[in-house]
């Protein structure tokens, strides 16, 4: 018996949305309000783009042990990621076999198997069928793998991040992140020992589909009118510097900073170039917070002023939004993850990261810098991302309008020399052009047509 069932066959499985068209859908100034708004086609993404790409997971630093899990969604389908008992990483369906109830009920923990509560069926980490209640009920042979947990079959790690996919034909996740995975590199080598490790999160749910999310990921156009308040006060206590949110006063366009599409949906909006190489640039970048310059006189006056400025920098925030298609973006420090939840629900979760020192070079200094790196990450959800939210949710009521039909998402198109493509094919364009949006809805869109060679995994 091979332990590799494939998805799609089939034709119960074509799904509500096997007639659309994606060409109209989709084209190359325009989404129609559809796209967000039909439940047909939210659950056709759950399968063709939330299965069919690499979608991200979880963190390796909160399944640090063997044995320890968490429980986690891939699209709607209920997952437990564990370090199974041989330290290998799976991604398990949180979903009994008997007769389908959530097996695990807890958010995290750590535990060699799992029993369900409904009637104490009970599997091994590795997914396969330990043992059942009475087993002298049963003439079949419950050995037989269809009765071991459904998983996820292909489950990869890039430098801590775990991303998953149904997909048999996908890339290895390396090659599919491309030419983003050395700005993610960037992201993790500023830190000592190049890791950080998840802490907890803010947690934001919204009544909006999780694409307007994402299309925001990248959007540089909306900060100086959505974020008004934000950068107002921050222009008021950065004065001249252009600090936090207050690079995007002026002109932005006129700035160093630029947004990047790298393929597969992926793009990142960089304001680094802005970024001082010195002990400090970081920090003076550093949104202007009260209580901020007693942090650092303090730091001056126990590090040193060299060594002082080089540990606030670990906790000041990275000035680049990494994000990788459908579902995951670094933003400052953060790693944040979109969850759909419905076509018109979707959770936006703000993890927090803390550095480790694993070498012993920060010393007791790595607990001052945790926690002053915890203040600077309470700044954005808290005071930025309820105007984001507030937005989806608005944009979510403005498109139940059905006959005005038409998104659009043309900044910069059609503009000579404006957006161009270099000689990897990655695209660069002003950070106010919505031609990452554009980009990335290609993908969505190949996705979406595609006859994907989808299979879901089981232990023998
Ligand atoms: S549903 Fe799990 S044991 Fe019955
Ligand atoms: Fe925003």
């Amino acid at each position: 018996m091979t332990t590799l069932e494939k998805i799609g066959a089939a034709p119960s499985r074509l799904g509500a949305t096997a007639l659309y068209d994606w060409d109209y859908l989709v084209q190359e100034d325009r989404v129609h309000r559809l796209i967000y708004t039909d439940p047909a086609i939210f659950e056709a993404e759950m399968t063709q783009v939330f299965g069919g790409t690499w979608t991200y997971l979880a963190h390796e630093s909160e399944i640090a042990n063997e044995n320890d899990f968490i429980t986690r969604r891939l699209g709607l389908r209920p997952l437990i990621i564990v370090r199974d008992t041989n330290g290998t990483v799976r991604a398990l369906y949180n979903r009994c076999t008997h007769r389908g109830t959530t097996l695990c009920r807890w958010d995290k923990g750590n535990s060699k198997s799992f029993q369900c509560p409904y009637h104490g069926w009970n599997f091994l980490n590795t997914g396969k069928l330990r043992g059942v209640p009475w087993p002298e009920g049963y003439a079949a042979d419950l050995r037989d793998a269809k009765y071991n947990l459904a998983q996820v079959p292909r489950v990869e790690s890039y430098r801590g991040f775990i991303f998953a996919t149904l997909n048999m034909d996908a890339l290895p996740l390396v090659e599919h992140l491309g030419p983003i995975a050395p700005v993610i590199d960037e992201w993790l080598d500023r830190n000592p020992g190049g890791k950080v490790v998840v802490c907890e999160a803010n947690r934001f749910k919204y009544k909006g589909n999780w694409k307007l999310a994402y299309d925001n990921s990248c959007d540089g156009y909306h900060v100086a009118y959505s974020h008004r308040s934000l950068l107002e006060t921050e222009n008021r206590m950065a004065g001249d510097n252009a600090k936090g949110m207050a690079y995007y006063r002026d002109s932005p366009d006129t700035l160093a900073m630029y947004m990047r599409y790298t393929g597969h949906g992926n793009h990142y909006k960089d304001k680094r170039p802005n970024l001082e190489k010195r002990p400090g640039g970081l920090w003076a970048l550093e949104a202007t917070q009260p209580g901020m310059a007693a942090y650092e006189a303090d730091f001056i006056r126990r590090y040193g002023r060299d060594r002082a400025f080089a540990l606030l920098d670990l906790a000041g925030s990275e000035p680049v939004n990494i994000n990788v298609f459908p579902n995951f973006s670094l933003l400052g420090n953060h790693i944040q993850v979109f969850e759909p939840i419905s076509v018109g629900e979707t959770n936006a979760i703000w993890y927090g990261t803390m550095v480790v020192d694993e070498t012993g070079e920060l010393g007791d200094a790595v607990t001052d810098v945790n926690a002053l790196r915890m203040r600077t990450q309470e700044a954005f959800p808290n005071f930025g991302e309820v105007d984001d939210v507030a937005n989806f949710e608005q944009v979510q009521r403005g498109l139940m309008a059905v006959e005005d039909e038409w998104v659009y998402m043309h900044r910069g198109l059609g503009i000579p020399c404006r957006v161009k493509t270099l000689a990897d094919g990655t695209i660069t364009a002003p950070a106010t052009d919505e031609a990452f949006m554009r980009e990335h809805f290609k993908e969505w869109k190949r996705l979406m047509k595609s006859r994907l060679n989808l299979a879901i995994r089981r232990e023998p």
